[in-house]
């Protein structure tokens, strides 16, 4: 087993945070897996690292999950069923996928991340979640080392969110991804207002999945800052759902506040307008700050600690209590 000491982690997280591991090991099997948790199981895993915000040195063994490979397992003349390994890149899969004809999570294109980490959080995009199209996780139990699984209902996929948050967290590490995707009669998903737009900016009528990925990247190109140019996590909070008496008081005031109704009694608010409103979009603090073009994502330019941007995330969120008496849920795993 090859562990490094003192490794940088500043390569490892989206955020671009330079932190220090005592010990780092990259993984690129089940079995070396099974073998270090006989040695080790007070570890700290990092995968896409593109969902977490890294506050301090890590002192436990990282563990860099890399395992790589795509298998399908059976398809007919309707659907494909196929499972992926943790370590392989979310964006490139979905972009495979998109070659393959296979439909189901092309909304989802340009996410950073990999797929090991995609059921965690539940990702989703421009109308779809990939809890959609998941028919199965697979994980090691961190305490026995066996492999489980994890059916679609386990998971207890919801808005960002699922087991692996909750009652599984900490407990598993996850070693592939099983899903379901159409090979034909694609159920497209281009109701979302922004994708509407740019398919008609370009003529499009009868889109493809290709013409639908091309859009989100597009879309998704011109408002969220690319991790490799300006370190961020995408959404740092997510959309809070508040009730509609609420929403009606806040919508006497802002008349333009934008919603999206979930039942009868509760609606769902776009953070980052309330962020926006707050006066925080785009504002920068030394070399961290608010993006500009998405006020839902918070930034790092370049040598920001990941301590100065949670103390930002906690102003952002006692700011839109005061303001609209509205808490602000962190989505992003902060690390302290
Ligand atoms: N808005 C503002 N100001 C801003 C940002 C947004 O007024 O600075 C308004 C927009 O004008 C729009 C509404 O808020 O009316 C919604 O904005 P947008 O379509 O950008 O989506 P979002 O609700 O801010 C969510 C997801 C994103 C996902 C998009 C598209 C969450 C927490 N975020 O953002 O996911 O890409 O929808 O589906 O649900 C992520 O999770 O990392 C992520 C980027």
């Amino acid at each position: 087993m090859n562990i490094q000491e003192n490794i940088s982690l500043k390569y490892y997280n989206t955020f671009g945070i330079d932190v220090t591991a005592k010990r780092f090991i990259s993984i690129d099997s089940v079995y070396q897996l099974q073998q270090l948790l006989k040695i080790e199981k007070d570890i700290f895993l990092i995968s896409g690292g593109s969902n977490m915000l890294l506050t301090k040195d890590i002192n436990k063994l990282v563990v860099h999950i890399n395992i790589k490979g795509i298998v399908i397992d059976r398809e007919d003349d309707n659907n494909v069923h196929l499972t992926v390994n943790s370590g392989e890149n979310w964006h490139e899969f979905a972009l495979w996928c998109v070659s393959q004809n296979y439909g189901g999570i092309e909304n989802l294109s340009l996410i950073p991340g990999n797929v090991g980490t995609c059921p965690i959080q539940n990702i989703g995009a421009y109308g779809v979640e990939v809890k959609d199209t998941i028919t199965k996780v697979e994980a090691i139990e961190i305490a026995s080392g066996k492999l489980v699984q994890f059916s679609n209902e386990e998971c207890k996929f919801g808005y960002r969110n699922s087991i692996f948050k909750n009652d599984a967290k900490g407990k598993y590490i996850l070693t592939s991804v099983s899903f379901q995707l159409t090979k034909t009669n694609h159920n497209l998903n281009t109701s979302y207002g922004a994708i509407e737009t740019e398919l008609a900016s370009k003529g499009i009528e009868k889109p493809t999945l290709k013409d639908i990925s091309d859009a989100v990247i597009a879309i998704r190109k011109s408002k969220l800052p690319d991790p490799k140019e300006i370190g961020n996590s995408g959404s740092f909070f997510k959309n809070p759902v508040i009730t509609k008496n609420q929403f009606l008081d806040i919508q006497k005031e802002y008349p333009k506040i934008p919603s999206y109704t979930v039942s009868d009694s509760e609606t769902k608010i776009p953070a980052g307008w309330l962020i926006e409103q707050a006066g925080f979009k785009g504002k920068r603090f030394r070399d961290y700050g608010v993006h500009t073009k998405q006020a839902l994502v918070l930034v790092n330019y370049g040598n920001a600690s990941g301590e100065e941007i949670y103390q930002l995330a906690q102003k952002i969120q006692a700011t839109i209590l005061d303001k609209f008496g509205i808490t602000l849920e962190i989505e992003v795993n902060v690390i302290h």
